[in-house]
């Protein structure tokens, strides 16, 4: 059945993906994107990849009578939009926390009105809520260690160690179980989307869902964002010729998840029946270091640059997380697709149509003169 779909933040990389599959299969759709110049560049155009068929509305989250023109008429709603820049959330803490927090809470009175239509709220929440993933003891035990010690990255001492005996332990998959230990103010405000539609649909009786995203990757990430994720920071910095800059040994690892298979996942959230409120890994399951990711970017794009290995570390930063994602498969028939190769190769084919200017190293000075990175 065709559904009337508001997706906040359906200019950016990951909404406007899932805008075009949900036009795809035949659906009405309504963005409701702020166009914020970090993201979309200092004029603040709407994108071209944005599909002409999604009806488009400026706004920002912030501003409630907005939302609510552009929550008229609408059965479910993605809410995409937040700002995601993880180290610049550690000094804007107060416009972090603006967009992200009472912006939700916008979204979440509005709906706590009553006159609306809304039948499901889906929510992108994120895999920074658990701070560190899960660890096993070489002794087979479970551990869920805290961040590591400054002293212990001041030292050079990566791996991970256990709190009592100090030997190194070994990452496994984080289960949506794992207590939440968010390391910075983005993932306190995501923790805060999560809990709060969570909350707020289950009071009110519209279905919610949470989607807890991995690093996630794919055409139509923003390049010249800084702010951004790993992969599409190596992509810019290689596509001007410059080697990436890794901190750490480069040996930390992540589970990066293609946003095909995210897109897929948020239409089956949509799709199937999920309970009055549920919660969902999103990734793949498998562990990449950040070694093999800017050697794989560094051959695709044909650029011979040896990547600068720092030996510096940044704050908050966490050595693993990988998806234990079968809860997913089981609820929502989950099963991630898109193999790292294919996908980086898709992510290559897009990065060298573009131009990105590479600001990466003043927000690593930015970071740096905040004590943030060391
Ligand atoms: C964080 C968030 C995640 C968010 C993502 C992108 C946490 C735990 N997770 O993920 O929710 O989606 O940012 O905003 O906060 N690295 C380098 N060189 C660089 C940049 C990064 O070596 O130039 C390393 C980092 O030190 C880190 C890894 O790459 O070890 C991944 O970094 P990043 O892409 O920023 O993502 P996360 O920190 O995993």
């Amino acid at each position: 059945m065709a559904e009337r779909v508001l997706v906040t933040g359906g200019a950016g990389f990951i909404g406007s993906h899932i805008v075009d599959a949900l036009i795809e299969r035949g659906h009405t759709v309504r963005v409701y994107d702020n166009l914020s110049p970090q993201v979309h560049g200092p004029e603040a155009k709407i994108p071209a990849y944005l599909s002409a068929e999604a009806e488009f509305i400026k706004g920002d989250v912030r501003d409630i009578d907005g939302l609510r023109r552009a929550l008229d008429g609408i059965d479910v709603v993605f809410h995409e939009a937040a700002a995601v820049g993880v180290g610049q959330s550690m000094y804007q803490i107060r416009e972090y926390t603006e967009v992200n927090t009472l912006g939700v809470a916008n979204l979440l009175e509005l709906l706590a009105t009553g006159d609306h239509t809304v039948r499901k709220i889906i929510v992108a929440s994120s895999m920074s809520i658990y701070g560190e993933g899960a660890y096993r003891h070489r002794d087979g035990h479970m551990v869920n260690p805290g961040l590591r010690p400054t002293a212990q990255l001041s030292a050079g001492q990566w791996d991970m160690l256990d709190p009592d005996d100090r030997s190194v332990l070994e990452a496994v998959p984080t289960p949506e179980s794992k207590p939440l230990q968010p390391t910075s103010v983005y993932a306190v405000n995501k923790r805060d989307h999560e809990e709060m539609v969570l909350c707020v649909g289950s009071a009110y009786g519209i279905e919610a869902v949470a989607l807890r995203y991995f690093n996630v990757y794919g055409p139509r990430q923003a390049l010249s964002n800084p702010y951004t994720g790993v992969m599409a920071i190596f992509s810019a910095r290689l596509l001007n010729g410059a080697a990436p800059i890794i901190f750490e040994d480069g040996l930390q690892t992540r589970d990066f998840v293609h946003v095909s298979d995210i897109v897929h996942a948020n239409l089956l959230a949509m799709e199937r029946d999920t309970g009055p409120t549920a919660v969902f890994n999103l990734g793949t399951g498998r562990a990449t270091s950040i070694l093999e990711i800017s050697g794989r970017l560094a051959d695709l794009l044909g650029v011979e640059a040896e990547p600068e290995l720092t030996g510096q570390f940044r704050a908050g930063d966490i050595r693993s997380c990988v998806a234990e994602i079968s809860h997913a498969h089981e609820v929502l028939g989950y099963e991630p697709q898109m193999p790292l190769e294919q996908g980086l190769t898709d992510l290559i084919s897009w990065v060298q149509g573009q131009s990105a200017e590479d600001n990466v190293e003043r927000a690593i000075e930015e970071l740096r003169s905040r004590g943030l990175t060391s």
